[in-house]
């Protein structure tokens, strides 16, 4: 569609080099901004403001009204999956997400994956709310977490320090841990066929702990089901970018970026903008990679930091972004500040 070509998102995870780069931050909707919170504080819990289309279209569009962004990242968490598979789930102040754990293959009876996307109704709304509210320059991300990510939550039942418990079921069980995996692919799939159907012009797999898996384990359980699901995605629908975030893969993102075949590889902070350069952005359009601390701290540095990124990256096809989510410190005037330096073309390479 000639108008959708036009987003400058779209057109860089289309493989195009902008003379400014399109940008979106990750958690660019939340508690460092007022008005969020003040949204948040209407809702009974997290997962009744993730499942309110009304609430949750309002906070995605949130940041987008204050700093136009190039895109809109659906209001939603990753743990809805585990949610919608039957898996009850809080979120507790300053403890972070809470699961019944699911430790080896018998607990894998109580998931019901028959139902996700009937449960997940209200996403696909929100989507639908977005959609129609958007300019028409602002494209719709919409997100998955991927298997595995997904996966460490249900089986630690929270946040963890050291993954014991999910890597040793993927150690010593890997049949039984990837009946697990496999039913977290065929929900992913499901998931984000519906969130695309529902206007999501650009989807991103977030696989916050990649990293925590050496080899050959995360051929097995990143590099594989994240394949398998940009294959079933490409096959429904051709043209919608698909980006994969496999943070903390070190020298395995281009292992990653060649086996997958996603469009967009999100780096996480650590990764040199030479490697970025020289080994990821002939494969992919590269998204990234400013460290969220410095749009806490701000200032000259946060400005020399933007420019010198822009230059390294900005003569392939870029994304600017975050090398992770905003974080709540965060004052709102850095965001409108790095707006604004964003806004200036950068310089020809
Ligand atoms: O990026 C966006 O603005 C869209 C919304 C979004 C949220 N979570 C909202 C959220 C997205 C894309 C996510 C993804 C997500 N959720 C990930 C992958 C990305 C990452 O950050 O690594 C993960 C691992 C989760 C799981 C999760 N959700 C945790 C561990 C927590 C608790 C930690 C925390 O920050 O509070 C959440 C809660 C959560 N998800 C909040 C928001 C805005 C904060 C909840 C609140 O408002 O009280």
């Amino acid at each position: 569609m000639a108008s959708g070509l036009a987003k400058p998102l779209l057109r860089a995870l289309a493989g195009e080099r902008l003379s400014r780069p399109p940008w979106w931050l990750m958690r660019q909707a939340g508690r460092y901004l007022p008005e969020y919170r003040a949204v948040r504080s209407k809702a009974k819990d997290f997962v009744e403001l993730c499942l309110t289309p009304a609430l949750a279209a309002e906070v995605t569009l949130q940041p987008v009204r204050r700093y136009r962004m190039d895109g809109a990242i659906l209001f939603s968490d990753i743990l809805l999956v585990p949610h919608a598979l039957g898996q009850r789930l809080t979120f507790r102040e300053r403890e972070g997400p809470v699961l019944e754990p699911i430790e080896n293959r018998s607990g894998i009876g109580r998931l019901d994956p028959g139902q996700i996307v009937p449960r997940l109704k209200p996403v696909f709304e929100t989507i639908e709310r977005v959609a129609a509210a958007l300019d028409p320059r602002t494209a719709l991300i919409g997100f998955a977490g991927a298997p595995w990510t997904v996966a460490t939550y249900m089986v630690e039942g929270g946040s963890s320090r050291d993954f014991r418990r999910v890597k040793g079921w993927a150690y010593r069980d890997v049949e039984g841990f990837d009946a697990l995996i496999g039913i977290l692919v065929d929900s992913t799939i499901k998931f984000l066929t519906a969130q695309v159907e529902a206007g999501a012009e650009v989807v991103q797999l977030f696989d916050t702990w990649a990293g925590v898996l050496p080899e050959p384990a995360f051929g097995r359980w990143v590099i594989e089901p994240t394949r398998s699901i940009v294959a079933a995605l490409k096959q429904r629908f051709p043209d919608h970018p698909i980006i994969g975030f496999p943070r903390g893969a070190g020298l395995l993102y281009e292992r990653y970026v060649a086996e997958t075949g996603v469009d967009g590889i999100g780096l996480d902070p650590m990764v040199s903008s030479s490697y970025a350069r020289e080994r990821l952005q002939p494969l992919a359009t590269v998204q990234g990679n400013l460290d969220p601390i410095l749009l806490i701290t701000g200032g000259s540095s946060l400005e020399a930091a933007v420019r010198e990124l822009c230059r390294s990256l900005g003569g392939g096809p870029f994304v600017f972004n975050l090398g992770h989510g905003v974080l709540p410190e965060t004052p709102p005037e850095n965001v409108e500040a790095l707006a604004r330096l964003l806004a200036e073309p950068t310089a020809p390479t």
